[in-house]
């Protein structure tokens, strides 16, 4: 089987945590069999310095061709003072989630054996541990709703957003996270803000419904503020999080750092056929780019998730999960996830990479 990737590595970090997810997948080529072609295109940041557009047309084209998706990152303060559509985020990054309909975004989080001691969390609750897939409507909302924009002039200026999700939008989400639940510990905390907004109480509504579908899956609703909140208290009593747009852009950075650092997170963002874009949850990390310091493991993970949601090559994604652990088990981590007394022993975005893509070769 020959498979087609179209590689967007975008701006800052991108680049550079994209070239080590280049090399573990070429491992996982050899030792598998496998023919993948890679494309790479322009996207965010370098494609409008270099084409004047931050999605253009053959980036797009490119991606319709391929198989799947695999993202780096966009953004970052030189192109932060364009117009809001003209910038990589909204000018590249939504338009393509809205593009190929990737309503469905699933960022899972654990904490890594080895990693318990990294975590922001007490001891006594990091020892526990914690698994948890953030299932995040990715299409709709507060980011996607019309009207959007500004009106008037000085102090009578203003700026509005709608917040608006349907119940076919609600309930496609929902199937998923109850799905996801019934594969892994049968539970979904619906995350909303009921309480105060119209979306939540039908949110609330179309959930209640489809767990009806799903009686082995226990359901809880929880307000965003206290989700927030729980999550720093007993992360372990969470298994799937359902959460519209906004919220699982809040809930999935806090349960990044939970496991010890944004670039351990992964995510798929997937259509109804399958096809999907996969990218670390964080971004292009302007602090720490051009340093070669950058975590790579989220980009590696984003790969596993590639081969495993729409390559269908479950035992390829095993290896490179099971390698990534062996890194993180080994003690053999990048500086953000050290004591400033350990950095010392910090190794490379690059160093990382080896090690890992060694780690497939060697059959792990
Ligand atoms: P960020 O995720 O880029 O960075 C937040 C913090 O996490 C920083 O301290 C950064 O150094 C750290 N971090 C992130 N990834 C890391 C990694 N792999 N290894 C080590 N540390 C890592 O968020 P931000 O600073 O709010 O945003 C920077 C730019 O990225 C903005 O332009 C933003 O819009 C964009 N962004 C893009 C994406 C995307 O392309 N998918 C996602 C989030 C943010
Ligand atoms: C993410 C990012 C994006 C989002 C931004 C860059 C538009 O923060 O993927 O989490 O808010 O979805
Ligand atoms: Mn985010």
């Amino acid at each position: 089987m020959s498979y087609q990737i179209a590689v967007l590595a975008g701006d800052g970090i991108g680049p550079e945590v994209m070239a080590e997810a280049r090399k573990v997948l070429t491992e996982v080529e050899r030792r598998f069999d496998l023919n993948i072609e890679y494309s790479e295109y322009d996207v965010g940041g370098i494609a409008i310095d270099n084409h004047g557009s931050p999605l253009p047309g053959a980036t797009l084209k490119g991606c319709e061709a391929a198989d799947a998706i695999l993202f780096g990152s966009v953004g970052g303060p030189k192109w932060e003072h364009l117009p809001p559509n003209e910038q990589p985020e909204r000018g590249a990054l939504l338009p393509l989630r809205g593009h190929f309909d990737l309503f469905c975004n699933l960022r899972p989080a654990k904490l890594h054996t080895g990693l318990e001691h990294m975590s922001p969390l007490r001891s006594d609750i990091s020892s526990r541990g914690f698994d948890v897939l953030c299932v995040r409507e990715l299409t709709g909302g507060i980011y996607f709703g019309k009207p959007k924009g500004r009106q008037g002039e000085g102090e009578n200026e203003e700026a509005f957003d709608t917040m608006r999700y349907s119940r076919r939008e609600i309930e496609r989400i929902a199937r998923i996270a109850f799905t996801a639940a019934q594969g892994r510990n049968k539970k979904v905390t619906s995350v909303d803000k009921a309480n105060v907004l119209a979306c939540s109480v039908l949110w609330r509504e179309v959930v209640e419904l489809v767990a009806k579908d799903f009686p082995d899956v226990e359901l809880e609703h929880i307000y965003i503020d206290n989700a927030t909140m729980q999550l720093l208290r007993r992360p372990n009593e969470f298994d799937v999080m359902l959460c519209s747009n906004l919220f699982g852009d809040i809930i999935s950075d806090e349960i990044a750092m939970l496991t010890g650092s944004m670039g351990l997170l992964s995510s798929a963002s997937l259509n109804s056929s399958g096809f999907g874009m996969y990218e670390p949850a964080g971004g292009s990390a302007p602090d720490i780019a051009g340093k070669g310091i950058a975590n790579p493991v989220a980009q590696i993970l984003s790969a596993a998730l590639l081969l495993r949601h729409s390559l269908k090559l479950d035992e390829a994604a095993d290896a490179i999960e099971r390698a990534v652990s062996k890194a993180l088990a080994n003690g053999y981590l990048t500086g953000e996830l050290l004591d400033e007394s350990e950095r010392g022993n910090a190794k490379t975005t690059a160093q990382m990479g080896d090690y890992i893509a060694q780690a497939v070769r060697e059959g792990a």
